[in-house]
């Protein structure tokens, strides 16, 4: 099983991978979570991307093409994998396929989180996010107390890119270089698409169903 959770920032997809992780046993793969780590981190590839995330711009393929073939050539993905936040532009999803096919294996769906653009400045502008990886929203997916990981029980903190300059940008990003991949995989016969605008566990319930109607879990 080989997903991809597809859809503008805030849609869902970091949210909705997690769960599916759980339920389906197989290793949610983020880019931006993994440029976070290497921001984090300090490396020389985090250093690169920061300056490009921060404005909320797609960091370059160069930087990213290593990056990815490395994490999908890794044992745990040997029965699938979610990805989450990759491909986004054209020469993306071709990049992609063509590493998929060197493995030996082939995308099975694109679930387009569908969510109206009028509800992504708020989610985005309320998400808490956790040094652990665990994310809340100040209203939607509160913690149990405020401001506080209920996993690890670390201080929360506000993404760099959830401030409202870069969040329009990172949705005119979206609307110009990656919302054109929807006709692309349409075409290619393995577009979902969900009402992403519900409750968080009514879209998974959705999401789940679909997946087993399709067949592939
Ligand atoms: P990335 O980290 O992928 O950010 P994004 O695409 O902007 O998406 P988000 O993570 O912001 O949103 P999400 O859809 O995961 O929503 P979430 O579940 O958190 O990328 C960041 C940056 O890295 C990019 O801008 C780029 O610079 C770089 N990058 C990454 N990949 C790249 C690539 N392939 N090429 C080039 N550059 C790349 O939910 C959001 C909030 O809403 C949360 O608070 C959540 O609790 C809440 N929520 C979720 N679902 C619901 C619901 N159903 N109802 C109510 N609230 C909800
Ligand atoms: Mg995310």
């Amino acid at each position: 099983m080989i997903i991809v959770l597809f859809g503008p920032p805030g849609s869902g997809k970091g949210t909705q991978a997690k769960l599916l992780a759980e339920r389906y046993g197989v290793p949610h793969i983020s880019t931006g979570d993994i440029l976070r780590e290497n921001i984090k981190n300090e490396t020389e590839l985090g250093l690169k991307a920061k300056t490009y995330m921060d404005k909320g711009e797609l960091v370059p393929d160069d930087v990213l093409i290593g990056l990815i073939k490395d994490r999908l050539s890794q044992s745990d993905g040997a029965s699938g994998f979610l990805l989450d936040g990759y491909p986004r532009t054209l020469p993306q999803a071709e990049t992609l396929s063509k590493i998929l096919s060197e493995l030996g294996k082939s995308l099975d769906v694109v679930l387009n989180i569908d969510v109206p653009a009028e509800k992504l400045l708020n989610r985005l502008a309320g998400r808490r996010m956790c040094v652990c990886g665990a994310s809340y929203h100040i209203s939607f997916n509160k913690p149990k107390q405020a401001g506080i990981c209920d996993l690890c029980g670390s201080k929360l903190y506000h993404r760099d890119d959830d401030k409202e300059e870069a969040i329009m940008n990172r949705l005119d990003v979206y609307k110009n270089q990656t919302q054109p991949l929807i006709d692309h995989y349409t075409q290619a016969g393995v577009m979902l698409t969900i009402n992403g605008a519900a409750d968080i566990v009514v879209v998974f319930n959705e999401i789940c169903r679909m997946l087993d109607d399709f067949g592939h879990v």
